[in-house]
């Protein structure tokens, strides 16, 4: 938690300054869960789901609700007391949990309104993770439950570090016109519940940024000068990247490197089209970064970057995924299945499979699995330059992914697709561990 003193020094100077700044509106950092227990090794952590009405929701009065920090190891205890006229809980995204604090309510009763039910893990892996209820999943996410788990490690440099969750309404989901597809969206981008904020950083600092895609169904491709991915789903990657665009699929996340130097910069998110064909729409503006007190840019930290070796496909394919459907059906199926009637495939506890995933639908999906991480062992035959280890990962339409799954967390593990309609109108099965 040392680092929140940093974060906090951070906010101060930029509120400071955005205030007396016109035209966009300052950043605002999500809220800071407090940890109700004296003990440094338990985070305890109380969110209440409440309804703000006009199916708006939020944890202790905001959306985002409070970004949780522990450090690899911590016991993390939350209660959740429900609030809500509806039941509800929290699904800890990318994290390995045991099964009973995984949030589903696939064997699992949900937390009935008027209740509290408290969660209580240790998060063995560094990262940026987030939480979201897994009842009524897409309409609660969409009303705006949802926050941030920041897993830290003790060797990772303690740099200055900032928050970005992204949701905007994508207009192919129940209840909003439904366009040709093409990623279109039906509302502009919020950072942390903001419209193209403003954020005020100090020149010469280097800052770890922190994204998360919390959208039901919005592909975020950013752009902007110098952009720098360090960290993916599940930590560091093997190495520093320097794509000239990252795509966040809803779920996904990214850590980037950010080096302030004597220039600030916009971060642009490009029109995207999940269904193949052109992307309609304008690059939008959806943060500008002012710099205060230019320096010169710093040196990158030193990430420890963990070994980078790609396992070789071993050539079996173990399990087979086929994800098919239609906007126009608004079924959307794996193997031929809509949840809950669906086919449990099975691991044995303590082996690996190999998993293949195909995408014969006419709309890209993120493959989501829950309790466990995969490493992706190759996209149409194409194996990763580098090891890529994730818990969600986008399938282009006609992608054939081979991914290596690790069964060391026993559980029935629900893998959908993180289009969070799509997962409501069928897509998603489960995945047993035993
Ligand atoms: Cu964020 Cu079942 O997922
Ligand atoms: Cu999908």
């Amino acid at each position: 938690m040392r680092r929140l003193l940093f974060l906090c020094a951070l906010v101060a100077c930029r509120s400071e300054v955005a205030s007396s700044s016109a035209g966009l509106e300052p950043f605002a950092p999500p809220a800071v869960a407090e940890d109700l227990d004296p003990d440094p090794d338990v985070v305890h952590v109380r969110l209440r789901a409440e309804d703000l009405g006009a199916r708006r929701y939020a944890y202790n009065g905001t959306s985002p609700g409070p970004t949780i920090r522990v450090e690899v190891g911590d016991t993390l205890m939350v209660e959740l007391v429900n609030e809500l006229t509806l039941p509800t809980t929290i699904h800890w995204h990318g994290v390995y949990v045991p099964f009973e604090m995984d949030g589903v309510t696939w064997m699992r009763d949900p937390v009935m309104p008027g209740q509290t039910f408290t969660y209580v893990f240790s998060p063995p892996k560094a990262g940026t993770f987030w939480y979201h209820p897994h009842f009524d999943t897409a309409g609660q996410v969409d009303g705006g439950l949802y926050g941030m788990l920041i897993v830290e490690d003790p060797a990772e440099p303690e740099v200055e570090e900032i928050e970005l969750i992204f949701d905007a309404e994508a207009e192919h989901r129940p209840g909003v016109t439904r366009g040709h597809g093409h990623g279109r969206l039906a509302t502009p981008w919020r950072i942390n519940g903001v419209v193209q904020p403003e954020l005020h950083v100090r020149g010469g600092t280097s800052v770890r940024t922190r994204l998360v895609n919390a959208s039901n169904a919005g592909y975020l491709q950013i752009s902007h000068p110098d952009l720098t991915q360090i960290g993916s789903d599940q930590g560091l990657l093997p190495e520093a990247r320097a794509p000239v665009r990252l795509l966040l699929a809803p779920g996904d996340r990214a850590d980037l490197e950010w080096r302030i130097g004597e220039t600030g910069f916009s971060v642009v998110a490009q029109p995207y089209s999940l269904n193949g064909g052109p992307a309609f729409g304008e690059p939008e503006e959806v943060l500008r970064v002012v710099v205060e007190d230019p320096a010169p840019a710093p040196q990158s930290a030193p990430w420890p970057f963990p070994a980078g070796e790609v396992t070789p496909d071993p050539g079996h394919t173990d399990i087979l995924y086929a994800l098919a459907g239609s906007d126009r059906t608004r079924r959307w199926l794996i193997n031929g299945e809509t949840f809950p009637n669906v086919t449990i495939e099975r691991i044995p506890l303590g082996s690996e499979a190999i998993v293949e995933i195909r995408n014969v639908s006419p709309s890209e999906h993120p493959f989501h699995l829950h309790g466990l991480s995969f490493e992706v062992l190759s996209v149409n035959g194409v194996p990763p330059d580098v090891r890529t280890v994730e818990d969600t990962y986008n399938l282009r339409i006609r992608d054939r992914v081979r991914v290596r799954v690790l069964a060391d967390n026993p559980g029935d593990w629900m893998t959908h697709c993180h289009i969070l309609p799509h997962a409501e109108e069928g897509m998603m099965t489960v995945l047993r561990v035993e």
